[in-house]
């Protein structure tokens, strides 16, 4: 076990994961399929854009800054297609106009290091939960995958904490709870859940430069860090849960983060009249 991946989430963690895979599983022809992948210029979203895309999946690639977008494309083999959507605006949530798709990835993400407010909501669930969950009642579509991360193990669902973060804002301790409710949010409305590990991203190296150049030799590639969402996208697995490198992974490693169940309802109120609002 590497000293700095005690949980596999790295490079050498997704080898050893990888070895009970079956390689079937991804050797096969997507075409008829339509994914629809938020934040797919750049990182994951582009990795899991050209896996699927590659495979004959009709991919649309939802991003705020179509420029970003269409140079991101141009590396992009198959059919793909670009629409601008900023995720954490409900207005362009609103405006997207695109077909149903058969899977709705919800992948894009960013880590704040001050307070911003988007829409009278503070950014990360703006971009994380609202904006989502928005989107999801849209587009309705028969999969949807979340792109969690393994950082909401050390939150436990805190509804109010997450609208209303008290004090000296903390962005590690906003996306960490935002990831959290991803999770209960996937699992209360019958959805997939993943968490890719420690992926090297355009993301990771700007938001957390001390852990990217601590980490830096064990990181996944964007590859590896998006295989289980391409994974989930392929094969649609029919019992929705909570993912990690293809396999089922527990919610709570900490046992000081379980909730009590009645915050989950809050939390599912609080994110509908939220994602309601003008
Ligand atoms: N990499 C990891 O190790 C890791 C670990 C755990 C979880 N994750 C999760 O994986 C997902 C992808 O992250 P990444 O590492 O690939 O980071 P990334 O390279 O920064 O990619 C994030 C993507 O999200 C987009 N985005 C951010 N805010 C948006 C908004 N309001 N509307 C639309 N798009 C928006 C970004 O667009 P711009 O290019 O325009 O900024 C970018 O395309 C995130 O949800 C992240 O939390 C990653």
């Amino acid at each position: 076990m590497h000293p700095l991946d005690p949980f596999g989430f790295g490079a050498p963690g997704y080898r050893k994961h990888a070895r009970a895979f079956d390689p079937r599983d991804l050797d096969r022809d997507l075409r008829g399929l339509t994914v629809a992948i938020t934040g797919a210029n750049s990182g994951l979203g582009l990795a899991a854009t050209r896996a699927l895309a590659a495979r004959g999946a009709k991919v649309w690639m939802l991003c705020r800054d179509i420029g970003k977008a269409e140079v991101a494309r141009s590396s992009v083999t198959g059919d793909t297609s670009v629409a601008r959507l900023d995720v954490s605006d409900r207005a362009s949530v609103r405006a997207l106009d695109i077909p149903t798709p058969d899977v709705l990835v919800h992948n894009a993400g960013m880590l704040a290091n001050t307070r911003e407010d988007v829409g009278g909501l503070e950014r990360t669930v703006a971009t994380h939960v609202v904006g989502p969950w928005l989107l999801g009642t849209r587009l309705r579509p028969a999969t949807t995958i979340w792109v969690a991360s393994g950082g909401m193990y050390t939150q436990k669902l805190d509804v109010a904490g997450m609208f209303e973060p008290p004090g000296a804002f903390d962005g590690v301790t906003a996306y960490a709870r935002c990831k959290r409710a991803q999770v209960v949010i996937a699992r209360r409305l019958g959805h997939h859940a993943m968490h890719p590990g420690w992926a090297d991203s355009p993301g990771v190296e700007t938001s957390l430069p001390t852990f990217h150049r601590l980490t830096r030799s064990i990181l996944r590639t964007p590859e590896e860090g998006a295989d289980t969402i391409v994974w989930l996208a392929a094969t649609r697995p029919a019992a929705p849960a909570f993912w990690f490198d293809r396999a089922v992974a527990p919610e709570f490693v900490l046992p000081w983060t379980r909730h009590d169940p009645a915050q989950e309802d809050v939390l599912l109120a609080r994110v509908a009249e939220a994602a309601e609002r003008p």
